[in-house]
């Protein structure tokens, strides 16, 4: 967390119960060396008292907009001049919406519309108000507007409740902090990415898919973007939110996905091809609906299905071709088919993972996965996608620059 060391962080504090985690936060950002000034909204303070900030952060908090004291201290345009990152923590359901309005009704929402540093919240509320259109909405919104996103996490909450809206930990925000302040090693690349499964066409209800969920993906869109690449990720139907700053093209089938991959990557320098795209298809999607045999005579159904095309491999062979980063999901003799995929398909490194182990993997929120070159085996050791992301990402600057 090097990179934290002299930078102002204003940090933005809402009424939420996981207020009490932001004490930890003030501790770990000024540890690693952050200069911190702390933000209350009347909402928090009916949390965790000022003073307790006060004492954390070494400086008095800031509380209101109109007050003589404000005027006479660090006022709202002072406090965003002074910023190289806000991070709001926790932000509310209320917080979001009022960011996403555009709000200027209390010395938080103020000065977020007057800084020009990196604007960064930590959601943490109610699983369902998390879920509510309403704030996905308002999410989707500021994403778009450039604010970055730290979590939620899942899991159990203070209201009883399980599901997502969990505030994530002090360290990982303290962390994800620290990372607006990395070296852009991507900057000039454009990274083309695939993810999530593709969708094969039985009737006009019906296909043929698989259980990827496209998180593998979308942490490497998320991990390349920071990196400052220009990214484009090309996804099956999966239920993310697109990275800040990514652009996203959606589609279906493999064959939807290939002509994406074809329209796209002539100015890509890096391909990570990380969806699990069917290898068949139907021969022919019927037009109208399949109907049981009504006399039950036939027990059985044939399907034909027909090759798609390997999309990894014909960006392989583009002439010039970008730095083709493959992925194999293997359910025994992993070493053995991710090696055969590197050299057969011509990549230029291969992503092998266990999806046997149904705690890791497919759906999961963490991996543990060995890359190969034609030279070299690297094992990482089992992570968040996201951390793996990073590494995943570092490991192809450096066989870029080797
Ligand atoms: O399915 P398979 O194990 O061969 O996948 C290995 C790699 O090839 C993955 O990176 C996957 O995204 C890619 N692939 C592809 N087009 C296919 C099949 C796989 O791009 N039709």
């Amino acid at each position: 967390m090097h990179q934290l060391q002299s930078k102002k962080i204003v940090l933005g504090i809402t009424g939420g119960i996981a207020a009490y985690k932001s004490a930890e936060l003030v501790r770990r950002l000024r540890d690693a060396g952050a200069e911190v000034r702390v933000v209350m909204s009347k909402g928090a303070q009916a949390f965790i008292t000022p003073l307790t900030f006060q004492a954390l952060s070494g400086h008095p908090v800031h509380t209101e907009l109109l007050s003589p004291e404000a005027e006479a201290g660090m006022n709202h345009i002072e406090l965003a001049r002074w910023a190289d990152l806000v991070i709001i923590a926790p932000a509310t359901a209320n917080c979001l919406s009022s960011l996403a309005q555009g709000r200027a009704d209390d010395l938080l929402s103020t000065l977020c519309l007057a800084t020009e540093a990196p604007l960064c919240i930590a959601p943490a509320m109610n699983q369902q108000m998390w879920q509510h259109a309403a704030t996905q909405d308002n999410l989707h919104c500021l994403i778009d507007r450039g604010v970055r996103c730290f979590g939620p996490a899942q899991g159990f909450q203070a209201c009883g409740e399980v599901g997502p809206g969990r505030m994530l930990e002090a360290a990982e925000i303290a962390q994800l902090c620290a990372e607006q302040f990395s070296p852009k090693i991507l900057t000039g690349h454009h990274v083309v990415i695939t993810a999530g499964p593709t969708r094969e066409a039985i009737d006009p209800v019906r296909y043929i898919s698989n259980h990827s969920s496209g998180k593998m993906g979308f942490a490497l869109a998320q991990a390349a973007v920071d990196a400052g690449a220009e990214v484009t990720l090309i996804s099956g139907p999966v239920q993310l939110v697109t990275p800040t700053g990514v652009k996203r093209i959606n589609v279906d089938s493999a064959e939807a996905m290939h002509n994406a991959v074809q329209e796209h990557t002539s100015t890509a320098s890096i391909f990570i091809g990380c969806a699990a795209v069917a290898d068949y298809r139907p021969e022919q999607a019927a037009s109208q609906k399949l109907k049981k045999d009504p006399n039950n005579a036939e027990q059985t159904m044939t399907l034909t299905l027909v090759r798609n095309p390997d999309i990894i491999a014909s960006v392989a062979s583009m002439q010039p071709k970008p730095f083709v980063v493959g992925f194999a999901a293997e359910t025994q003799a992993l070493e053995q088919h991710a090696k055969d995929k590197l050299t057969r398909k011509k990549l230029d490194m291969i992503i092998a993972n266990d999806v046997s182990q149904t705690d890791i993997g497919f759906n999961s929120d963490h991996n543990t996965v060995t890359v190969y070159t034609p030279t070299q085996r690297i094992a990482l050791d089992q992570n968040t996608k996201q951390a793996l992301a990073k590494q995943l990402i570092s490991l192809i600057h450096e066989q870029l620059t080797s």
